[in-house]
């Protein structure tokens, strides 16, 4: 009988806080407070004059809304949507990329971009790249042109940046898209230096999604500044078509008046407020005293609050799935106490920051702390799922991880000589620490090899990595390396040989020609195989594969220039600090592999064990492998 009592005593009581709280706590103008409403989207703030979203369309100018799209907010602008990838507020700039040709050379519908001239202005000179379809097939030979295909035609395009490629060309369609001028000089540079069709299509991807800058010319900046100055949320007012300041109490023209964020207004604020916070208290108390006497009318635990999101309920599953497996899970609190509250910085990336950390037991950690629109919930749980299968030497070491709502961290071992990429790329550098001998470049290159072969033996389950690159490969105080980062990892069953994917995953410069293209089908455990060729030639080269600084425009290419040094009568002593024979065979048998790794085929690669197996062999057992530059994309199945 008591427990009904108070129930009902409860539920009404809940009702009449309901209905009093909303009159109580908002005492400010319903668009002050809407407008003030933080909205992210991909890590981007949406303030004015953006709208959109959870912000209703008097937040913001009239054209100016932003959609977000998962990975990014997007505007539309005459019928085509653009990607922004950066927003400036304080000099009312844009960067955006054209949403069609991101990752995409062939949409469906040919538009060019077309400014609209009442709300948007170039914010210089943009370039144009000139894409042109359904060319005549005189044009392909040139690196400049691909195919597009999907299983009902065949579309020739052809591409020039600047408009001095002197071939006049007499295509079907042609649209222009503005790049930034560095971009478009990346361009004509490599094709200048002769790159291939491939290198090439990997600087088109680059123009295209590093996009443009665009002004916004509608608003005048100044307005606001002076409305946000006074205490007040820009916006704008749709009946009389002109700028709105809305202030705590009511809309204003321009600026709030001085007693609004003063005296009167702020006593009533602070009323609401408390009034508020004293009503919820008593709430809690109530429930709480309810809970406890219920309880022990019925003997049971005390369970408090229970509020699971999908993304709880998904950990749970996980961590019930693994049993004992199951990495520990960390508070966010005890995350923030192993770094020292995040004071020791080691790197960051798009995904977010690393912190040097400690743990209770002494032992040096990385924590990875996730930036909170990163992806979704499933995905971090995915990336948790997949290096808590792994333990070998040639993987890093994966110790815990936090998810508490949107903040999510991942706890590794720490690495005392950081990642490979600093070793690499060091041409110029006085610091002689960093230069790594043949021997240990050699045995880094096989200790990848052998974590990859790691991750697709799993008995079940194989991992597909999908981001080998130098960044992502850690190295111990031994220079042992440990591949790290499975952000991007995907777990396959033993019997899938091929995978689909959903979206491109990876790093320009590394992806396999077959992940990146959809002209491509069949990604697979060799796409993996192709990223490790490109990162063993880089490591070879002690520098970018594509590097525009170089002093010969025959070397802007290196895996094409060091091609051209296997063949007879060449050798490879012309690499950095060969000075033996044991080295320049060291140097040999990893050119040649990582060769026959970034075939544009995947089949023509060979498997990682395979890898594995030719670097431990003796070059003289290798065959020189076909140009990797010398195909043509209509010839690959
Ligand atoms: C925004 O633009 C202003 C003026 O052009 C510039 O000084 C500032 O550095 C820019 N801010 C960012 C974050 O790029
Ligand atoms: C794009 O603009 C060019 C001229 O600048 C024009 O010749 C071409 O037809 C336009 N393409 C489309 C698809 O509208
Ligand atoms: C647009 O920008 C160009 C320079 O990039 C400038 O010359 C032109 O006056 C601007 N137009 C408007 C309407 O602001
Ligand atoms: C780019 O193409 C547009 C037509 O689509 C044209 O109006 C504009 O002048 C071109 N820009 C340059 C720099 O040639
Ligand atoms: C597209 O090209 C491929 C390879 O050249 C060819 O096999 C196929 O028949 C072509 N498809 C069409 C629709 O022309
Ligand atoms: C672009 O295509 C149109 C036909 O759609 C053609 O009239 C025009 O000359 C082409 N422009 C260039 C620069 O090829
Ligand atoms: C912008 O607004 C300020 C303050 O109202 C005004 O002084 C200035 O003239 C305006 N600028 C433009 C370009 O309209
Ligand atoms: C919008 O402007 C009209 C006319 O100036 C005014 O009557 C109205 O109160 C304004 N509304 C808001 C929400 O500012
Ligand atoms: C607001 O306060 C400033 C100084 O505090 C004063 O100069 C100004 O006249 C006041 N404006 C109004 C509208 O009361």
């Amino acid at each position: 009988m008591l427990p009904n009592l108070f129930q009902t005593y409860s539920f009404f009581l809940l009702i009449l806080v309901l209905v009093h709280a909303p009159r109580v706590l908002s005492k400010n103008d319903e668009a002050y407070v809407n407008c003030g409403i933080q909205v992210r989207c991909a890590n981007m703030e949406i303030s004015y004059p953006f709208w959109g979203g959870k912000r209703p369309s008097y937040c913001g100018y009239p054209g100016y809304e932003l959609k977000c799209n998962g990975d990014a907010p997007e505007l539309t602008m005459m019928d085509v949507s653009y990607r922004v990838l950066d927003i400036n507020t304080s000099s009312q700039n844009v960067i955006v990329a054209r949403a069609d040709y991101w990752n995409d050379y062939c949409p469906d519908k040919y538009v060019n971009t077309t400014l609209d001239a009442a709300l948007f202005n170039y914010t210089s000179t943009f370039p144009n790249l000139t894409l042109y379809y359904d060319c005549p097939s005189g044009v392909r030979r040139y690196p400049n042109s691909f195919t597009c295909s999907d299983t009902n035609t065949n579309i020739s395009v052809f591409y020039t940046a600047t408009g001095s490629d002197t071939v006049t060309v007499s295509c079907m369609d042609n649209v222009t898209v503005p790049i930034f001028q560095s971009a478009a000089d990346d361009i004509e540079n490599g094709l200048a230096g002769s790159i291939t069709q491939l290198s090439a299509m990997g600087l088109l991807r680059e123009a295209l999604t590093g996009g443009f800058g665009l002004e916004l010319i509608a608003i005048n900046n100044s307005l606001c500044e002076g409305c946000v100055g006074s205490g007040g949320q820009c916006g704008y007012n749709a009946t009389s078509n002109e700028f709105a300041c809305f202030c705590p109490d009511m809309p204003y023209p321009s600026t709030c008046p001085n007693n609004t964020n003063t005296g009167l207004a702020v006593w009533k604020k602070k009323a609401g407020i408390s009034a508020g916070v004293s009503v919820l208290i008593v709430l809690f108390v109530m429930v709480g005293c309810f809970r406890i006497i219920k309880c022990l009318l019925a003997g049971k635990t005390l369970v408090f609050w229970k509020k699971e999101s999908e993304d709880d309920k998904n950990m749970e599953a996980f961590a019930r799935n693994y049993g004992s497996w199951a990495p520990k899970r960390y508070n966010y609190s005890a995350v923030k106490k192993m770094t020292n509250s995040f004071t020791c910085k080691l790197g960051q990336g798009g995904f977010g920051c690393v912190y040097k950390g400690k743990l209770p037991d002494g032992r040096m950690v990385a924590v990875k702390l996730l930036s909170k629109s990163k992806g979704n919930g499933q995905d971090f749980i995915n990336e948790v799922a997949s290096i808590s299968r792994t333990s070998h030497v040639n993987i890093v070491t994966f110790m815990g991880f936090c998810f508490e709502r949107s903040r999510r961290a991942l706890i590794y071992e720490f690495m005392p000589n950081g990642s490979l990429d600093k070793f690499i790329y060091n041409r110029g550098s006085s610091n002689e620490n960093l230069n790594l001998e043949w021997k240990t470049t050699y045995q880094i290159a096989v200790g990848i090899a052998r974590g990859l072969e790691y991750l697709y033996r799993g008995c079940n389950t194989r991992i597909l990595h999908f981001d080998i690159k130098p960044h992502n490969i850690l190295l111990d105080q031994n220079f042992i390396p440990k591949i790290s980062d499975f952000g991007l990892a995907k777990l396959c069953q033993k019997t899938e040989s091929m995978v689909s994917m959903s979206h491109v995953r990876g790093t320009t410069g590394y992806i396999a020609p077959e992940v990146f293209c959809r002209n491509f089908r069949g990604v697979s455990h060799k796409s993996d195989v192709y990223s490790y060729g490109m990162l063993v030639l880089e490591m070879v080269g002690g520098r970018k594969n594509i590097d525009v600084q170089v002093s010969h425009s025959s070397q802007i290419h290196f895996p094409t220039w060091i091609y051209k040094q296997l063949q007879p009568g060449k050798d490879l002593t012309v690499l950095r600090s060969i000075t033996n024979e044991e080295e320049e065979e060291t140097a040999r048998k990893m050119v040649l592999v990582s060769l026959w790794c970034i075939q544009p085929n995947p089949s023509d690669r060979p498997s990682i064990d395979k890898v594995v197996e030719m670097l431990e062999g003796s070059s003289h057992l290798l065959e020189i492998p076909p140009n990797p530059f010398m195909f043509s994309i209509q010839n690959t199945p």
